[in-house]
């Protein structure tokens, strides 16, 4: 049998100014994985592969699936990128932690799972860049202009600091550091919030790419910070990065109440994460605070709540 897991992640700055080609960060949650079994099935012909996903209730033959399903997808490309035309009869078997649809990168961790799982249980081994990039592909069937910051971090596995376009630089931290993500329960597409933020690009270049620049200049900042282990100037930049992800208009009434309660909590900054419009907040903490800000966060209404550390 063959396994092989990728976690998930979380967008730290820079969210929507990324897919304009200015940088943003994002961090792996370690304790969050998806995780891909490969058995050969030895009774059946070659090219034969069962694919067992019961988080989605999917149990089928590979060449009984919709072709642009993402797992067949993924699937048919990595064969593709490994020029296997006649795989060994197998079966393929899915599960995952991460929530789906919340924007902590689940389609992606098993995007990535799947092509490291079957890329080992053929005998070859796909360079990182290479995973990446196949991973990207299936991005795209989620949203049309993905920046590519997701299968990134997932596949890297590291915080990375990112830019279309260019190789992704893994940052170093000067210090460990806590996060709260904290999930508002609301399922917002990231398609949906992308165009959204397009139109409006659209409409008002000027406003937009100077925010867009804003963000960036941000980013940078924050990279220095994690460099340096600056929590509390990170804090900061968090809160500044929030107040223009407001201008850019992807907040919503429920992420004000948990980024308000998580201010009132203490925390040393806080900021949507991710498309917006619903979805995730987070909120970078003490960790001798995590637990009393987490239990406020709860009582405020979010869905479900993680505290998480990020390290190299
Ligand atoms: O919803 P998430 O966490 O996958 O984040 C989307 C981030 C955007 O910048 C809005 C889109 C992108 O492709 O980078």
């Amino acid at each position: 049998m063959t396994t092989a897991s990728a976690p998930g992640k979380i967008i730290l700055f820079g969210e929507h100014a990324v897919v304009y080609g200015r940088p943003a960060i994002a961090v792996p949650i370690h304790q969050l994985s998806a995780t891909v079994e490969i058995s050969s099935i030895s009774t059946s012909p070659l090219g034969t592969i069962h694919v067992e996903a019961h988080d989605i209730d999917l149990d089928a033959w590979l060449h009984e699936m919709n072709p642009d399903h993402p797992l067949a997808y993924i699937i048919h490309l990595t064969l593709d990128e490994l020029g296997v035309h006649d795989p060994p009869a197998m079966g393929i078997k899915i599960s995952s932690s991460i929530p789906i649809a919340s924007g902590l990168g689940s389609g992606t961790a098993v995007s990535v799972a799947i092509i490291r799982s079957l890329s080992n249980h053929l005998g070859q081994s796909l360079p990182l860049k290479r995973q990446s990039k196949l991973a990207y592909e299936v991005e795209k069937i989620h949203h049309g202009t993905p920046s590519g910051i997701d299968n990134t971090v997932v596949t890297y596995a590291k915080p990375v600091y990112y830019e279309r376009g260019r190789d992704p630089e893994i940052i170093s931290l000067g210090a460990p550091f806590t996060l709260i993500v904290c999930d508002t329960g609301v399922q917002s597409p990231t398609a949906v919030a992308v165009e959204q933020v397009r139109k409006s690009w659209q409409d008002d270049r000027s406003t937009f790419e100077s925010l867009f620049d804003e963000v960036g200049s941000i980013v940078r900042q924050a990279r220095d910070c994690i460099e340096r282990g600056k929590i509390i100037e990170l804090g900061l930049l968090m809160d500044q990065n929030q107040v223009l992800l407001e201008a850019i208009g992807v907040h919503s009434p429920q992420l004000q109440v948990l980024i308000e309660t998580a201010r009132n909590a203490g925390v040393y900054g806080a900021k949507l994460s991710g498309a917006g419009l619903g979805g995730n907040m987070i909120a970078l903490v003490d960790p001798a605070n995590a637990n009393s800000i987490e239990n406020a966060i709860k009582s405020a209404g979010a869905v479900r709540t993680l505290t998480t550390e990020v390290i190299e």
